[in-house]
């Protein structure tokens, strides 16, 4: 492939990123890991599943970062997931040490990479790779939103017997019990859901989906999704890689925008080739606005808890 995207971390998500993209035979992949033989063992696994699933990717596994040089696109898991009981913000201080050293290993080698943030707490992760690559705003970006609107679209879809080609939803905010699934701007075949469900049901699948992360750690016990969340980082990565000019909900750094500055939230962004090429600014209601104030500040808070 004339595309080179690597993965650092090779746990769940970042393993089946690696498949989805050698799959769609979008790259060649790295995959990188602190664990020794993990990433080895899980990138010749999939190498040899080549064959049969037909594609002429390149899977390598390391646990150095020199064959991740000259990336297109650096995916970062690396991290803890989360427990039962755990949030997403008890993650914090772990997770930041781990993504500032990632970055700072794989961002020189890289100089170029667009920076794909999938670690958690995702937003305040996001902040750290900023800071530790020194890379401009438009190549930082955080996955989130993709996920959070996947799973609004998953329910909406279940709840009204529809194909979930139909669909289209929006989730903004941070990547927490704030985010702000938007009804309004959630569609089946263009029609907007408040005109297809009663507003409990509505209700119903917001909460559902606010709430989708930690159903899906309830069940499997031992850690978070990973399925969704591959899928997610990777229709970004193949968003970039393309040049598609895709609009997807992701976390970026605002400057002013929907009256946010200096802080990464997942909002509506143009995708190509530079990384996020626009920040969509979409109409929203008093409530809605407020909606999104509200998970700035906790998003706000978390970093703030960083620098302490
Ligand atoms: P996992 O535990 O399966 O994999 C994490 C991997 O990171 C492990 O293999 C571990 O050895 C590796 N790792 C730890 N420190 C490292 C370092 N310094 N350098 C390289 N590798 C290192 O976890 P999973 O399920 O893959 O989740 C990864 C992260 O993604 C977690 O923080 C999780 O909360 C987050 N996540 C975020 C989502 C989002 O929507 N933004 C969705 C799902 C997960
Ligand atoms: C999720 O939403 C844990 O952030 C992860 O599934």
């Amino acid at each position: 492939m004339d595309k080179k995207v690597t993965i650092v971390g090779a746990g769940n998500v970042g393993a089946t990123a690696a498949q989805r993209l050698a799959e769609k035979e979008l790259s060649d992949v790295v995959v990188v890991d602190v664990v020794e033989g993990l990433p080895q063992g899980k990138a010749l696994d999939l190498q040899q599943a080549a064959p049969i699933e037909k594609h002429d990717a390149r899977l390598i596994g390391t646990n150095s970062y020199e064959a991740s040089a000259g990336s297109d696109i650096v995916i970062v898991t690396a991290g803890v997931p989360r427990k039962p009981g755990m949030s997403r913000d008890d993650l914090l201080a772990t997770n930041a040490n781990i993504v500032k050293t990632v970055i700072e290993q794989t961002a020189p080698l890289s100089p170029e990479a667009i920076l794909i943030i999938v670690s958690n707490p995702l937003d305040a992760m996001c902040h750290v790779a900023l800071e530790a690559s020194g890379f401009p705003k438009n190549r930082v970006v955080g996955m989130a939103g993709v996920l959070d609107s996947a799973r609004f679209r998953t329910f909406i879809a279940m709840e009204l017997n529809v194909s979930i080609e139909n669909t289209h939803a929006f989730v903004m905010g941070g990547h927490g019990d704030t985010m702000v699934p938007l009804p309004r701007y959630s569609t089946v075949a263009g029609i907007p859901i408040i005109e297809l469900m009663p507003r409990e049901r509505i209700d119903a699948l917001v909460e559902r989906t606010r709430n989708g992360g930690a159903e899906i750690v309830g069940l499997l016990k031992t850690g978070s999704a990973y399925y969704a969340p591959a899928s997610g980082a990777v229709e970004i990565a193949e968003a970039i890689l393309k040049d598609k000019k895709k609009i997807l909900p992701c976390a970026a750094y605002l400057e002013g925008e929907y009256g946010i500055h200096g802080l990464f939230i997942g909002v509506p962004v143009k995708l190509g080739r530079s990384g996020i090429e626009q920040i969509i600014q979409i109409n929203l209601t008093e409530q809605e606005h407020a909606a999104l104030q509200k998970s700035a500040q906790a998003v706000r808070e978390l970093v703030e808890s960083l620098k302490r």
